[in-house]
């Protein structure tokens, strides 16, 4: 790439900044958040970015509305310094609201992406997103960049016996198919159910193809867990048909409230997830696949 470039380092987003920066061996540039006691943001990016290609990292992740403000704010600020701006988004907030479920509900994700067109942004870029749907929303160049690889290279150095990838939606087939091509095993997609007013998940456990998980063990992915509601109706399920051990992969570990908790009495034995969201089951780095999007830009 012969543009100078720069990574600024959005505040909820350090580490994985710093990871792209030296991976692009580019400047960093802190960008330094103060919060007012009423919860107002205010940004201020301590350093140059002026005539530069300028990779903004923040992730979404909860409290999402502070974060995202933060990260229109650092984009805007940047282009009015005369950065040419690529917005990094590891985990875009807002993406499963990519439709009009039930009547009259509003398609948050449809405004989410007219704010980043408007932000001064000239692309964007985020990780497994929750849908093609999502990211059809952009005017901007908008590339998603798949996690799958690198979460199934870390799977493929354990030993695991027979194992089976699942996804615990019909959605998440993709993900699933991608995942066990690179281990080089076989997959199911699981018929969850969503109460689309209760937000309740149900499995039935009469699914055929739970029979394909007996006596091996499972590795199931999905893109996010939250509340861990759906891994855990999933692992109880798979128990109930006499699988193995339970390891789950995911993109972005939200993490809420008591949901480790929640998904180790279930079963699951571990959870690996990706740095796209920090936290105490993060340990795989996306910067090399943030990284060779930038390349391509
Ligand atoms: C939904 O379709 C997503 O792919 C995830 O399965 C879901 O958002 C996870 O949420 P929770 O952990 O609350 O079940």
């Amino acid at each position: 790439m012969n543009k100078k470039l720069c990574v600024l380092a959005g505040p909820a987003s350090k580490d994985l900044a710093n990871s792209i920066a030296k991976i692009l061996a580019a400047e960093i540039i802190d960008v330094e958040l103060r919060v007012f006691p009423d919860g107002e943001r205010k940004i201020r990016i301590n350093g140059d970015p002026s005539g530069k290609f300028a990779i903004m990292v923040q992730s979404t992740y909860p409290p999402v509305n502070s974060k995202l403000l933060e990260a229109l704010f650092t984009i805007r600020k940047a282009s009015k310094m005369g950065a040419n701006v690529c917005a990094v988004i590891p985990y875009m907030a807002y993406a499963r609201q990519d439709k009009e479920f039930l009547k009259g509900e509003a398609v948050s994700m449809e405004s989410v992406a007219s704010m980043f067109d408007t932000s001064g942004a000239k692309s964007l870029i985020t990780v497994d997103i929750h849908s093609e749907i999502a990211l059809s929303y952009f005017t901007i160049p908008a590339y998603n960049v798949s996690a799958v690889p690198l979460l199934a290279k870390h799977f493929n150095s354990q030993k695991l016996d027979r194992p089976i990838v699942v996804s615990p939606d019909i959605g998440g087939k993709e993900r699933a198919e991608e995942f066990a091509k690179i281990m080089d095993a076989d997959f199911i997609a699981l018929p969850k159910q969503r109460d689309r007013s209760t937000g309740q998940v149900s499995i039935d456990p009469n699914t055929p193809e739970l029979a394909k998980v007996k006596n091996r063990d499972v590795i199931m992915i999905d893109d996010m867990i939250s509340t861990g509601g759906s891994i855990v109706k999933a692992t109880e399920v798979m128990k109930k048909a006499s699988c193995n051990d339970v390891y789950v992969a995911c993109t972005h570990a939200l993490l809420l409230d008591d949901a480790m908790d929640k998904m180790r009495e279930a079963g699951v034995k571990e959870i690996v997830a990706t740095n796209t969201v920090p936290s105490q089951v993060s340990k795989v780095d996306v910067a090399p696949a943030i990284c060779d999007q930038v390349n391509k830009l």
